[in-house]
């Protein structure tokens, strides 16, 4: 039986994540991108991946970075994520108004995110319509006084334990 595309979105929408906003440098001018698609692939060393849409703007602008930040996102940022994800919005212009750090190699962090890490593409594969990045962590930081945001059935929430 063939998965359509339907199918396969009813499906891997019932997967509950947390959402990112990838920002990175592109000759100077910052940008950013919403992603969800991000996970852990490695302890030793610290690696990550994240799946960048072939026909993103963020594509080739990651591509010549050779950098990035992952910003994890607490409950308070979904006007963020949806500002990220949007591809008419200067991004440049937004993260110079947000409370931001340049790292020493040139990567934009977004201050208000829980958790933030700078991170150096070691590889990357292209897989039918997308483009995974693997990336080395090499710094980062914790917001510990904050929660993070869930993404699950195309909504964003906040997590509950179960009793
Ligand atoms: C919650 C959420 C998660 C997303 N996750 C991804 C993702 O993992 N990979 C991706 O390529 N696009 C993802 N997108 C879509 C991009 O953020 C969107 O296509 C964006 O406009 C691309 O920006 P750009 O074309 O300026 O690079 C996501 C969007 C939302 C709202």
């Amino acid at each position: 039986m063939a998965v359509t595309s339907n199918m396969f979105k009813s499906m891997m929408k019932r997967f509950s994540s947390g959402v990112t906003i990838v920002t990175y440098s592109d000759n100077g001018k910052m940008s950013g991108i919403t992603v969800a698609s991000f996970c852990s692939v490695s302890m030793e060393p610290p690696l990550v991946l994240i799946c960048i849409d072939n026909s993103a703007y963020s594509l080739k602008g990651l591509q010549n970075a050779g950098r990035f930040g992952i910003n994890i996102c607490n409950t308070d940022q979904k006007e963020m994520v949806y500002a990220f994800a949007s591809s008419e919005i200067d991004k440049n212009k937004m993260i110079k108004e947000e409370k931001h750090t340049v790292t020493k190699m040139g990567v934009p962090l977004l201050d208000s995110c829980l958790v933030r890490m700078e991170c150096k593409i070691v590889s990357q594969h292209v897989e039918g319509d997308h483009t995974i990045f693997v990336a080395r962590v090499e710094d980062g930081k914790v917001n510990r006084e904050n929660e993070g945001l869930v993404y699950y059935k195309s909504k964003i929430g906040k997590f509950t334990e179960n009793e």
